[in-house]
């Protein structure tokens, strides 16, 4: 790994503002960390696009976060980590450190399925039309543990849904309500978030299963999965230091994603228009 310093920020990435929960989550287990978010709004929503655009975007913005220092990348979007990992991992090379959403959540429901010795025997995975359609999680899950069924469901209503502010209300509680109920998701042990938005709606979708069903919350895991990473290459940014900064970025600027994105990161945010497709 080429010369990091524990001062450089963490880069994280989304296609728009769901990749705020991943960010939030960090700042809550890692407080001492600088930050910088692209929301990647020019091109909202990723989960319709094809590969090769998603790929092409990654890269882009992966040079964008390397310009401004970032000692990691956080792909903080599923869409982007099931069809651009391999392209930005080679594309950054030993420049930072690369984390997806999606490996700290197969590693929890591994883990999970050997504490609670082997009762895992179906996973749900709710996700965009592009995450679903990658199959990603059942491979990495299947290619480790062969007896667990990992069953996709596209959920592509809930993305706009959510960016338009409805959840905990009757309209989120109908729509979640609806696609949870389907049949690929009978009889599951868990749920995958996969979806940064999703952590949003999380509570409604715990209502609905009454707690019987654990739902996986990539911005958790991968919090937890960033933590152990930066400190196995000693990189965590040590307490005392100057006050840690924050800066939000996106590609296309509009006052609405302004207003949404208190509820994602949980303060006020200002952001800031990177011209980098202008
Ligand atoms: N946040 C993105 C994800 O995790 C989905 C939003 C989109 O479709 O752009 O997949």
């Amino acid at each position: 790994m080429k010369q990091l310093d524990s001062n450089q920020p963490i880069g994280l990435f989304d296609s728009g503002i769901g990749g705020l929960t991943v960010a939030k989550a960090i700042k809550e287990k890692l407080p001492e960390e600088n930050l910088i978010y692209f929301g990647d709004t020019a091109h909202l929503p990723y989960g319709d696009k094809s590969p090769d655009s998603i790929k092409y975007y990654a890269i882009r913005i992966a040079q964008f976060l390397l310009d401004n220092k970032c000692k990691m990348i956080v792909i903080a979007c599923n869409t982007a980590s099931a069809l651009a990992y391999d392209t930005v991992k080679d594309f950054i090379g030993k420049r930072a450190l690369v984390v997806n959403v999606i490996d700290p959540v197969v590693k929890k429901i591994l883990d999970s399925n050997v504490k609670l010795r082997g009762k895992i025997k179906k996973v749900g995975v709710i996700g965009t039309k592009g995450t679903i359609k990658s199959g990603i999680h059942a491979r990495k899950i299947v290619e480790v543990n062969k007896s667990i069924e990992v069953s996709g469901l596209a959920t592509p209503l809930l993305v706009p849904m959510i960016e338009e502010g409805f959840f905990n209300n009757k309209i989120s509680r109908t729509v979640i309500n609806s696609y949870l109920t389907r049949p690929k998701l009978n009889h599951i042990d868990a749920l995958i978030l996969g979806c940064t938005h999703y952590p949003l709606i999380k509570n409604e979708i715990e209502e609905l299963y009454k707690g019987r069903v654990p739902l996986i919350d990539a911005a958790d895991e991968v919090a937890e999965f960033v933590s152990q990473k930066l400190k196995k290459h000693k990189l965590l940014r040590l307490r005392g230091r100057k006050k840690p900064f924050y800066r939000f970025y996106v590609s296309d600027y509009t006052d609405g994603f302004e207003k949404n994105t208190n509820s994602f990161f949980n303060q006020k945010i200002k952001l800031e228009e990177a011209r980098i497709w202008k």
